[in-house]
């Protein structure tokens, strides 16, 4: 996978992709992941790249001419059109299956607005997605581009050891996780679930898929809907929420 990256921020990029199992994977040749500076496209001495918004209104505007270069520099580079993706509050919102998907790719483009958006335009010729990572706003899109490449590297064959394989994490399956320890036995008082300590594998894959259930029921229900839960377990499902229910007209 070959992440090419659009902004007026390179060094954000650099430095928040060389650590961890990302710079791992990008030094064992896995992926590779490239700053285009937009600044080293702008057509005047002055290497000015926004300019204030047709028809008035607060903030400049990244201009559309340096944007446009920039991304054509990569397309000469690799020798094709690739997907590119505009990392804006008004895209659709990112999520594990769009991680799996955009791994498929080859070569993924992220496009980082700064100031106040980007000149309609570019955007209209080049972009083929829009993604917000979340509904809230933030001052570029450094960051969402670097959440999303961290989730859809995970998803490239090669990147995650055997044992850190995203299998059994959250939102595989659609559930959360369940809780995990490690030693000591007992730390403040609190004790590790003694199925984890007996050895008994059937017993403690059958209490791991309870707990995913019963935090999945309380903490994120929608995901409910779309996980692959059989019938017993949504009896079990519904007499948790009897009891929960029970409990808050108690307090
Ligand atoms: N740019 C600013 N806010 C954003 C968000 N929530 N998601 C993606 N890009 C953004």
């Amino acid at each position: 996978m070959n992440f090419h990256v659009l902004t007026l921020f390179p060094e954000m990029i650099e430095q928040g992709m060389n650590t961890s199992i990302i710079g791992r994977a990008i030094a064992g040749g896995y992926l590779t992941v490239q700053a285009v500076n937009i600044r080293d496209f702008a057509f005047n001495k002055h290497q000015k790249v926004d300019d204030y918004p047709y028809g008035g209104g607060a903030g400049m505007l990244m201009q559309a001419e340096p944007v446009y270069l920039a991304y054509e520099s990569v397309e000469k580079k690799i020798g094709k059109k690739p997907r590119v993706i505009y990392l804006t509050p008004q895209g659709r919102v990112f999520h594990q299956e769009m991680a799996r998907e955009f791994a498929r790719e080859e070569d993924l483009v992220f496009l980082c607005g700064h100031y106040e958006g980007i000149d309609e335009r570019v955007l209209e010729e080049i972009v083929t997605d829009y993604v917000s990572i979340g509904d809230y706003v933030l001052t570029g899109g450094e960051l969402p581009a670097m959440v999303m490449m961290d989730s859809i590297s995970r998803m490239v064959p090669g990147v995650l050891s055997n044992q850190e394989s995203g299998e059994t994490e959250s939102f595989s399956g659609g559930l959360l996780e369940y809780p995990q320890y490690s030693r000591p036995e007992e730390w403040h008082g609190r004790k590790v679930p003694p199925v984890l300590l007996s050895g008994h594998h059937a017993n403690i894959d059958a209490w791991r898929r309870e707990q995913s259930l019963m935090r999945t029921a309380k903490y994120r229900p929608d995901l409910l809907k779309t996980a692959d839960i059989t019938n017993k377990e949504w009896n079990l499902i519904r007499q948790w929420r009897k009891e929960w229910k029970a409990e808050t007209n108690k307090e």
